[in-house]
């Protein structure tokens, strides 16, 4: 059994507005591969609320007639899936073996230094989240990574790297002044 140890609080069940989008998701399949929809099923939480609480797994289970441990199963092997808050800028360093031997591991000291905090953890005030990710596919561009799971970056020294995060903090503050 799967245990909610960081946020056991218990959330409001899904919201009409959220299971019709994921009816429309589920109306793309065939009636008896609706399970085909919980990568979209997960997305949908995740825009709405910013992660995907394992309460929320059980209830895109029980919507889609899967075992809980399934749906887990994807959101754990996803990097793109959030399984606690994050912050406005999540950033994922490849650390796997080809960017290891190329500064991978380099560039992820140099971040830790930087933010002042460990892999998987996010600053105080909300703005970064740092984690590991497996192989990005670009393995030649190391050090590699990715921004809010969307946004690569390549061959990323230690000056890029203090580039980016400068640049996304100031970022949050142009349109304040
Ligand atoms: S091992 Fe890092 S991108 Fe492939």
């Amino acid at each position: 059994m799967i245990s909610d140890t960081t946020h056991s609080s218990k959330q409001a069940p899904l919201s009409a507005a959220t299971l019709e989008l994921f009816a429309r998701e589920v109306a793309k399949y065939p009636p008896a591969g609706k399970q085909s929809a919980v990568m979209a099923c997960l997305a949908i939480v995740q825009k709405d609320e910013g992660f995907v609480s394992l309460q929320r797994e059980r209830e895109i289970a029980a919507y889609l007639g899967m075992a809980p441990i399934a749906v887990h199963e994807v959101t754990t092997f996803y990097n793109m899936y959030n399984q606690q808050p994050v912050g406005r800028f999540k950033l994922n360093v490849c650390t796997n073996l080809p960017c290891q031997l190329r500064d991978g591991a380099v560039a992820l000291a140099h971040l830790e230094k930087k933010l002042g905090i460990h892999m998987g953890e996010t600053t105080p005030d909300g703005m970064f989240t740092l984690q590991q990710s497996e192989c990005l596919g670009a393995c030649a561009d190391s050090p590699v990574m990715l921004v809010n799971d969307r946004t690569m970056c390549s061959f990323m020294s230690n000056e890029k790297l203090d580039q980016l995060v400068d640049g996304l903090r100031a970022s949050t503050t142009e349109g304040a002044q």
